[in-house]
């Protein structure tokens, strides 16, 4: 694509911090991962923080840490990355999904709160913070400390985003992340779980690492899910640029939200009051002809996809736990689409995709092609 919907921005700067890794000898879990941990850490606001190879064991390991045992049901959104749900069946939880909000694909407070209430069987909460706009914290938190429920941030796709002056992941039991290429910062691959409980942190530490503190000592049955010094390096530069990064991204969704917000036939997104968004992605609504436009964008070179097509309550793997109806994640998995907003823009690509839009919605509307 000639304006591809991601790319991750690689310098001189990570070249040279893996070269040194690299020469070091030594490439495995080292000082680079105890680097990161701390820096990450102390970035987000919280006590611990602990490296693993991907968002999605980040994401598991948080969960079992936090003692979700076969049976044990955890309330999370049904519109979000497949791995948010995963993670839970992978420790034998059950998943059980509630709606979310139109404006923003968040979980909606509302609906978390009915299945909360029916299900005395709920053991905890996994959140999104869809596309780098924050989940409404202060209702959600309400909810789960009436409950005494454990809450799961899960901040893949929210690096740096902030909640009334705090950042996420910084407000749940424990939060998570991804490195993944696309992302506001990466490793490659890698993850992270950041958590202010020490006991949830150090089991973190133990699951990671084949259930042991000592080695060849293992006191709990575990896994090899540890970073790399390797990508740790990248890791490191990577989060001291991220600040940058992802004001740029505000600087684009700002200026597309200008040029769009009045044109008929689509909807820019919703920023909640009190929260700062990362703008992993720019998701617009199209209520008609979203496919259409998909085609027409990608056609003139320009990446778009659509996050997500098929609610995970409706994928085949989840139907036994799907239920439903989830009429506003189902309406919206029709109508979003997303479009490049990445530091790496120049003004002619902001200034071409807009224009762009704006062309495909004239002619619908010009033709009476009901946008
Ligand atoms: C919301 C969400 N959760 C979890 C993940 C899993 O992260 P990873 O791809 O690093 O395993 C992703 C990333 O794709 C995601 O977007």
């Amino acid at each position: 694509m000639r304006i591809p919907l991601s790319r991750p921005m690689i310098g001189e700067e990570e070249k040279e911090a893996v070269l040194r890794v690299l020469e070091s000898g030594y490439l495995a879990q080292g000082k680079e991962v105890e680097c990161f941990e701390q820096e990450f850490a102390a970035y987000i606001g919280t006590r611990e923080a602990v490296a693993t190879s991907s968002g999605t064991t980040a994401l598991f390991i948080a969960l079992k840490a936090l003692g979700v045992q076969p049976g044990d049901k955890v309330v999370t959104t049904p519109f979000t990355f497949v791995a948010t749900a995963s993670a839970i069946l992978h420790c034998g939880g059950i998943p059980v999904f509630c709606d979310v909000d139109w404006r923003t694909g968040n979980i909606d407070p509302e609906s978390l709160r009915e299945v909360v209430e029916k299900d005395p069987q709920v053991k905890g909460v996994v959140i999104v913070h869809l596309y780098g706009i924050p989940c409404a914290l202060d209702e959600i938190l309400t909810i789960v400390r009436l409950r005494n429920l454990f809450l799961v941030e899960d901040c893949a796709q929210a690096h740096g985003a902030e909640y009334k002056g705090k950042k996420v992941g910084s407000f749940g039991s424990a939060g998570i992340f991804s490195f993944y290429p696309t992302k506001n910062m990466t490793t490659g691959e890698g993850g992270m779980v950041v958590t202010n409980i020490p006991e949830v942190a150090e089991r973190c530490r133990m699951l990671i690492n084949h259930g042991s503190r000592r080695r060849y000592y293992h006191e709990i049955l575990g896994y090899n899910f540890r970073m790399t010094d390797i990508a740790a390096a990248i890791g490191r530069v990577q989060l001291r640029k991220l600040e940058k990064g992802n004001a740029k991204r505000r600087e684009n969704a700002s200026f597309y939200s200008e040029k769009l917000a009045d044109l008929k036939g689509i909807e820019v997104p919703f920023v909640p009051p009190g929260t700062l968004p990362v703008f992993h992605q720019y998701t617009v609504k199209v209520p008609k002809r979203r496919d259409a436009l998909l085609t027409f964008l990608r056609e003139r070179g320009v990446g778009c996809e659509v996050y997500y097509p098929l609610p995970l309550h409706k994928q085949a793997f989840l139907e036994p736990y799907g239920c439903g109806p989830f009429p506003v994640a189902e309406r919206l998995s029709r109508e979003v689409l997303s479009i490049p907003v990445h530091p790496g823009l120049s003004r002619n690509d902001l200034e071409e995709v807009a224009r762009l839009i704006q062309e495909f919605l004239e002619d619908c509307d010009s033709v009476g092609d009901g946008v």
